[in-house]
């Protein structure tokens, strides 16, 4: 039984993880970490589930780590912890997530948002990295995403001036994949996780794998690791059925788990 967040699984092969504090504007406290990452666990190991959704509100996808409960504790109880180390577990889930942002998604919001694979804004959603305004910095690892995905500068802008950006500016910098109407972000959402869990569920988990062992290693190490995973697709049904299904002129019925 989860009190933060709503999970709802649906027939096309996605499950949609919906946070859900709304008087805190869905600020991550410890329990909402522990429940996001059991749920995630959870639908990575469940075979109807191809796709994980994470959205917040139409006002909030998360207005960042729960200010409240930590700003008494000590640097001791941080360190001693690892406090928020538990976020760690979100990479380690192999089916592809997508993040539906509308609204704030500021500080470990944004960050939560960066550790998904899909991120898509509403023409609402804003993005920033606010720590410095409270004497702190990112420490969900907006410093390190937030870097890798828009550039130097205006991660610098973003974490040293604490300025939010909106969709506009997100998508241009290559924040987010695309912009939705808010009052869409939902429906469209939907599609695009029936559209990829309508894919063969092990291709798609080895594309995030592929790109994401991009940040982690050498061009020539990645385009042969891509290389050895598009070799190891020709074991699996679903090469075999959607390549059939090319040549024989009929959408592939992938069934792979
Ligand atoms: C705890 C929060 C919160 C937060 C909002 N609330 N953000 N509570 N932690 N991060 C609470 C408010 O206290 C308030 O509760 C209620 O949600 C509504 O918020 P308001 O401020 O009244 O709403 P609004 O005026 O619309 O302003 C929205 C906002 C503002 C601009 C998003 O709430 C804001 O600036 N929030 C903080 C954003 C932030 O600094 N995030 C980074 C956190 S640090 P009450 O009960 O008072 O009505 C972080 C570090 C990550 O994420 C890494 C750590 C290791």
């Amino acid at each position: 039984m989860t009190e933060t967040l709503r999970v709802d699984r649906d027939p096309a092969g996605y499950a949609l993880v919906t946070l859900d504090r709304p008087k805190a504007l869905n600020a991550l406290n410890l329990q909402t970490l522990n429940e996001v990452v059991t749920a995630f666990a959870e639908l990575d190991a469940d075979p109807s589930v191809s796709v994980i959704v994470i959205t917040g509100s139409e006002k909030a996808f998360a207005a960042g780590a729960d200010i409240k409960e930590m700003k008494d504790i000590t640097f001791s109880e941080a360190y001693a912890s690892d406090w928020f180390a538990g976020w760690d577990a979100v990479k380690r889930v192999r089916k592809p997530i997508i993040a539906a942002v509308s609204g704030f998604a500021l500080g470990g919001g944004c960050e939560l948002a960066m550790m998904c694979d899909i991120l898509l804004a509403s023409d609402t959603a804003k993005f920033g990295q606010p720590e410095i305004k409270l004497g702190v910095l990112p420490g969900m690892g907006g410093s390190q995403r937030l870097t890798r995905a828009v550039g130097k500068a205006k991660a610098m802008d973003m974490c040293l001036t604490g300025r939010t950006i909106d969709a506009e500016e997100a998508e241009r910098a290559g924040l987010v994949s695309r912009i939705i109407p808010a009052d869409e972000l939902l429906d469209e959402t939907k599609k695009i996780a029936t559209e990829v869990a309508g894919m063969s569920t092990p291709a798609t988990m080895m594309v995030k794998e592929s790109i994401n062992r991009s940040f982690e290693t050498s061009l020539s190490e990645g385009i042969l690791f891509e290389r050895r995973v598009f070799h190891a697709t020709f074991a699996t049904h679903d090469q075999s059925e959607g390549m059939a299904a090319f040549a024989e002129k009929r959408k592939p019925n992938f069934t792979d788990s």
